[in-house]
């Protein structure tokens, strides 16, 4: 598939058919994943492909008692309906073909700089970001549908981390459902416009 064509028709798909996943795509999307640029190279990404179906019901129902625990605790009208819509945007990797668990480490490079904390996590999160960008479109490109989920993440990681095996110093990002889409998207998403987004200087 042209380059365009593939940025283009990649979208966000929260439902999918049962149609597996053949093993030797997720391999080639993973390549396609660690083709990314990094911080000083140093790679700072793990991917855990999960297709066991008990796993990815218990990765469900932790964060789904979470969410559910966040509601009763706040009368906050506002927090409440965005847990509540939260159902959606957290679960759908359950009932996907392949959750993969994208993890990520803190970057190791200048360790005396006084911004440690804050720049080691920054730097780890836009490197691996660029990764799973150029997972999701060798996705599309090859014919698969997908979305990547921070939420679980923000609602659940330890219970996640915890589930997946996963060690410090990795902390778990986010999880990307793949499959093939149930059924194709209506319509894109809007995007604003390149006037809006875009100063030329010069
Ligand atoms: C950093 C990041 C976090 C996201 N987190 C979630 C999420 O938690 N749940 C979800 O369903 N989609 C999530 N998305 C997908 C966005 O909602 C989606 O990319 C956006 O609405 C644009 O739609 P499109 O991907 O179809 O173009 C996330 C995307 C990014 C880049």
């Amino acid at each position: 598939m042209d380059f365009f064509v593939t940025i283009r028709k990649r979208q966000s798909v929260r439902r999918f058919s049962d149609m597996p996943v053949a093993r030797e795509d997720v391999l080639i999307m993973l390549e396609a994943a660690t083709m990314a640029p990094s911080a000083t190279n140093e790679q700072p990404w793990h991917f855990i492909v999960i297709q066991d179906r008990e796993l990815k019901a218990s990765m469900r129902d932790v964060v789904k008692t979470l969410l559910e625990a966040g509601m009763q605790e706040t009368t906050d009208q506002p927090r409440r309906k965005r847990l509540e819509g939260m159902r959606t945007y957290s679960l759908h990797f359950a009932d996907a073909p392949v959750a993969i668990a994208v993890l990520a480490r803190p970057w190791q490079g200048r360790r005396s700089s006084p911004y440690f904390d804050a720049t080691s996590y920054n730097l780890a999160q836009q490197s691996v970001a660029m990764a799973v960008a150029q997972f999701l479109l060798a996705a599309t490109a090859l014919g698969y549908s997908s979305c990547f989920a921070s939420a679980p993440a923000e609602f659940a990681r330890q219970e996640l981390e915890a589930l997946i095996g996963a060690k410090p110093p990795w902390f778990l990002m986010g999880i990307i459902s793949l499959g093939k889409a149930e059924k194709q998207p209506q319509r894109r998403v809007p995007r604003k416009s390149i006037e809006e987004v875009c100063t030329f200087i010069g």
